[in-house]
């Protein structure tokens, strides 16, 4: 990638942001590869808390995506995996952004300031789950140089989760 990253700045999710989150996200083709929704607002508070928790406990979370303007765009960041299937014990790397914003590099300038940040952290490796048909957060695993590593059988939905693998 020759072109310039655009300049995108990463901060703890604030009480706002659960607003903000619930607001952007709130689009069929932002929820496509999860469930097809809208979430409710209480899902974004409990994932925001969620994440000002693993900021004080582990010095990273999925981090507010904010421009040079303030604006909120998304997200972008690391955790724990949450889920009781699939990469147990792993560090995950997620992301999303309202619609109004692909395409313009804001994910991978956010994914590769995440990476430097849990590297920095002591984080040894870090997967990413992503469903098959997710072209465009396949591309971004690309980008950042992660290989598809395992194939996991999704409990509540019929295709898979592919994983995606780097070794910091
Ligand atoms: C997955 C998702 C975050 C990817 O967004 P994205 O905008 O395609 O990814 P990036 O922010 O990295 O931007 C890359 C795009 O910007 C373009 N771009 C423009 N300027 C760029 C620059 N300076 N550097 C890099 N890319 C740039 C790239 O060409 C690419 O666009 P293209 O695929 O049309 O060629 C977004 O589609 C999304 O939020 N989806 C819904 C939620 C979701 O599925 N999340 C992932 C779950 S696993």
């Amino acid at each position: 990638m020759n072109r310039a990253l655009p300049d995108v700045r990463l901060r703890v999710p604030t009480d706002e942001d659960a607003f903000a989150w619930h607001r952007i996200f709130a689009d069929p083709e932002v929820m496509e590869f999860h469930g097809g929704r809208a979430a409710e607002l209480s899902v974004y508070e409990e994932l925001t808390a969620r994440q000002r928790r693993h900021d004080a406990e582990l010095g990273f979370c999925l981090w507010t995506i904010v421009d040079s303007e303030g604006e909120v765009l998304g997200f972008t960041g690391a955790q724990p995996w949450p889920g009781e299937w699939g990469p147990r014990g792993e560090i995950e790397i997620g992301w999303r952004l309202g619609r109004a914003h692909w395409g313009k590099g804001y994910v991978t300038a956010a994914a590769v300031t995440t990476l430097e940040r849990v590297r920095a952290a002591g984080v040894p490796r870090v997967v990413a789950m992503v469903r098959p048909g997710n072209e465009r957060s396949i591309a971004v695993t690309r980008r950042v140089g992660m290989e598809l590593a395992e194939v996991f059988a999704h409990p509540t939905q019929e295709d898979a989760a592919h994983c995606y693998r780097l070794t910091l």
